[in-house]
């Protein structure tokens, strides 16, 4: 095994030279500019929805951007145990390791702050305030269940499919013209995740060195994870038509919300599970760690849109 040292040691070097403050991003007072799009229609998956009026397809495109910033509650409140355990076992030990997860750490809790205080700004400024999971802890357990290579190359997935979001539906996207408030949170989110994909790599690195024959048992619980993660996903697209039919101020017949559902199921789909699976990093990081891993990947795409 490599020494991994100056490879924790350039993440806490990356961590310091982008680190930034909630408070610079988006103040505690502020008011959301309503007249634009917050994620690109290739998140959201609104446009393509024929039973919608333009004014509508906005609407529930700034929910789903809403419950988009929300599910990085979710997401988070995994990786803050993950890290934090992970930082736990440098104790005494290596402490440039520890020192990257601890700022690992600390970086998730601030993100989830920010998104969190996003979602305050939208429910003051929104037309109804819009109904969101709240279950993050309690599937945050359910998460930590599985073995620590398994939610790594979850964690791996989640934080490379950020990327992935970034670069293709936000940085130089001049199809749309986006809300730059949020584009700027996930820029800023982008900058930090950036050293997160590089750490899941390393600690599962660390693990595989010890424990090769664990790989297959984790590639199941990743598996399981994504499946997961489907059930989360539908239960806050639920959420979204109650909150889109409140605010829309109309009841939708039984084949339109039908369309809508089927739209935004795929979309949500596709934006969580099938881009991550498809991100070039993410399968080479995983042909790295073993091919059979990629190989298991690969298998499990056509489940999630993802050809
Ligand atoms: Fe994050
Ligand atoms: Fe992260």
């Amino acid at each position: 095994m490599p020494n991994q040292d100056p490879e924790y040691q350039s993440c806490i070097q990356s961590s310091e030279r982008v680190s930034w403050r909630i408070d610079d991003l988006l103040p505690k007072d502020t008011v959301l500019d309503f007249s634009r799009r917050f994620l690109s229609d290739e998140l959201t998956g609104t446009e393509s929805i024929r039973c919608l009026n333009a004014e509508e397809k906005l609407m529930l495109n700034q929910i789903r951007s809403n419950s988009y910033a929300h599910m990085f509650l979710f997401l988070e409140e995994y990786a803050v145990a993950l890290a934090s355990h992970r930082a736990g076992l440098e104790l005494h030990g290596n402490s440039t390791h520890m020192r990257a997860l601890l700022r690992f750490s600390e970086e998730e809790i601030k993100h989830q702050q920010l998104f969190s205080r996003y979602t305050s700004a939208f429910a003051r400024g929104f037309k109804v305030v819009p109904s969101l999971l709240d279950n993050q802890v309690q599937v945050a357990k359910a998460i930590m269940t599985k073995s620590n290579l398994g939610v790594l190359i979850f964690n791996l997935h989640m934080e490379l499919m950020t990327q992935q979001h970034y670069i293709e539906t936000v940085r130089g996207n001049d199809r749309e013209a986006l809300d730059p408030l949020f584009c700027n949170m996930l820029k800023h989110h982008w900058l930090e995740e950036a050293q997160h994909t590089r750490l899941d790599f390393l600690e599962a690195q660390k693990i595989i060195a010890q424990a090769p024959e664990t790989m297959d048992a984790a590639m199941a619980e990743y598996a399981e994870l994504l499946q997961a993660l489907r059930a989360t996903l539908n239960a806050q697209l639920q959420l979204d038509l109650q909150t889109f039919e409140k605010a829309a101020e109309r009841t939708f017949t039984e084949a339109e919300r039908k369309e809508i559902f089927e739209a935004q199921e795929r979309s949500y789909i596709w934006s969580f599970i099938g881009m991550g699976m498809k991100a070039p990093l993410f399968l080479s990081r995983l042909r790295s760690l073993s091919p059979m891993a990629e190989q298991r990947v690969l298998e499990l795409a056509p489940t999630y849109y993802c050809n």
